[in-house]
């Protein structure tokens, strides 16, 4: 079980909406094409001004792009939710938000017209419903499936941020929820209602009752306007038993669905009065987001997470341990090709943000992975020097084997010299005292002996010795001295 998985960038999936009503009736001409490798989009502007004088034509390329004649069901294969959900059973948090100007389709991607979910007959499977009735159902099936493996729990919470406020949307009188910080959490929201879940229906009701309570308003770009960003969250705890240790391994996943509010120019939305307000929260927070999004894409070390509380809230989601997957949503109307062009920016920058995914475990728990992470490492170091050392598996190593490894060689090349210098020197003697007029040579056994008696008091640089004077005789004693102090040094160090 690895604690950290590859780091991974955000996922940042293109869908294209189809014309509506009002555009098709004014004529609008489309702007955006998708390219058949499925992730390239060209954006062409009405004009030269758009883009500036080079050209009227800039490309992106994404995960993946979902043309406008993509149906529910096709775009819920096609934008990684499930990869998401999976990655949350298995002890993992993760993301999808959505992103784009009003009236992008946002809200029809994640959680699917509006009028089909808040309705009360509806109970799951409309052909309309978006990411998050799919997901949740699905999630349901596997984790039944995976029930021999690890017990599960599942529970659900609903916020919004409506004008810098967090509002419960499963317990509106609570009021403004306050953000917290803490070590192990990082952001949190304080007093948060979360809701236990027994079966996909539980999931289905806790979505329909924060999509009910949720700020929606009516202006002339969006009948059906989110006036906040909302956030579904489903928690995934799970609890198994390790196999080598048989301890209980508590792990918490985590799936967030945000639906953000879109970007609106007042000149188009005509917003006024208290939805004007609601504008300008919303444009504020979405360009520290855009902020922050643009600092992680360079790289930058002080990011400006605390600017906002959405981007507080989306802080592990943006540069930090969850996966993460963002819709950028936009129009194929000529009439708002800036706006679809500032999305493509922001998106493309998205796209370079890397994420470290973390499993989610208890914070003693977690120590204790490290811990066993750390003895892994060490363990393979170990062998790894054991088998350049030659030194078997089992045999125990004491803190100066390593010296006394040393002093073994010198031990045994020492002796081998004092050995060969000993042969020499009775070569030499044996030829000497073949040749004539040299009755003082010693003995071939003599030398033989005086050198390897020599090596036998080890520990002394000064060897003790008879045949002073020989030159054979006082190389062989040379060498013997030379090793003789080399185990004298390694003694030294044995004895440190
Ligand atoms: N892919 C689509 N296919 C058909 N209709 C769509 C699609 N996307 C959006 N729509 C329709 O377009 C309208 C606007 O969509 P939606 O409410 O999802 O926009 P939004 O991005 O959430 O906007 P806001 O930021 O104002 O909340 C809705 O009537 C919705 O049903
Ligand atoms: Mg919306």
């Amino acid at each position: 079980m690895e604690a950290a998985a590859a780091p991974e960038n955000i996922q940042v999936v293109l869908r294209v909406r189809p014309l509506s009503e009002t555009e098709r009736s004014r004529g609008d001409r489309k702007v955006v094409q998708l390219m058949e490798d499925g992730k390239s989009v060209q954006l062409k502007s009405s004009s030269k001004e758009d883009f500036g004088k080079s050209s009227g034509v800039k490309t992106f390329v994404f995960d993946s792009c979902v043309n406008e004649d993509a149906d529910q069901a096709s775009f819920y294969d096609k934008c990684g939710a499930w990869r998401l959900a999976q990655k949350a059973l298995d002890g993992y948090s993760s993301t999808l938000f959505a992103y784009g100007q009003t009236g992008s389709g946002k809200t029809y991607s994640i959680s699917g017209a509006e009028d089909v979910i808040i309705d009360d007959q509806y109970h799951g499977g409309d052909p309309r419903e978006g990411l998050i009735p799919r997901t949740a159902r699905q999630l349901w099936t596997e984790l039944e499936g995976r029930r021999s493996e690890r017990k599960y729990a599942v529970k659900a919470a609903c916020f919004e941020i409506y004008n810098e406020q967090v509002l419960d949307l499963l317990n509106p009188e609570a009021g403004n929820l306050q953000i917290r910080e803490s070590r192990a959490q990082g952001f949190y929201i304080e007093n948060l209602l979360v809701v236990e879940c027994q079966a996909a229906s539980d999931l289905l009701e806790v979505f329909k009752e924060g999509t009910r309570n949720r700020h929606v308003g009516e202006h002339q770009l969006n009948r059906d306007s989110s006036r906040s960003h909302s956030a579904l969250v489903i928690y995934v705890d799970s609890v198994r038993l390790d196999e080598d240790t048989g301890e209980e391994i508590r792990q918490y996943g985590k799936l967030t669905f945000v639906d953000l509010a879109g970007s609106e120019r007042l000149k188009y939305s005509g917003s006024s009065g208290e939805m004007m307000k609601e504008t300008g929260s919303i444009n504020r927070s979405l360009f520290t987001l855009g902020k922050v999004i643009a600092t992680l894409s360079r790289g930058e070390t002080f990011v400006p997470y605390r600017d906002s509380k959405l981007t507080k809230l989306l802080m592990d989601s943006l540069g930090g341990s969850s996966s993460c997957v963002m819709v950028a949503c936009c129009s194929p109307s000529g009439r708002f090709v800036e706006e679809t062009l500032s999305t493509l920016q922001y998106a493309s920058r998205a796209k370079s943000i890397c994420n470290k995914p973390i499993l989610q475990l208890d914070p003693s728990q977690r120590l204790i992975q490290q811990l066993r992470t750390e003895i892994q490492a060490l363990r393979a170091e170990n062998m790894q020097l054991r088998i350049q050392q030659g030194i078997p598996a089992g045999e125990k190593i004491m803190p100066s084997s390593m010296a006394l490894l040393r002093l073994q060689e010198h031990e045994e090349a020492g002796r081998e010299a004092g050995r060969e210098a000993g042969r020499e020197a009775g070569r030499e003697a044996g030829r000497q005292r073949e040749a004539p007029g040299s009755p003082s040579s010693p003995k071939p056994e003599e030398t033989f002996s005086r050198s390897s008696s020599s090596l036998s008091v080890r520990g002394s640089n000064k060897l003790n010795g008879t045949g002073g004077g020989d030159p054979l005789y006082e190389k062989a004693v040379g060498y013997a001295e030379g090793y003789a102090a080399g185990l004298d040094q390694a003694r030294e160090v044995l004895s440190r």
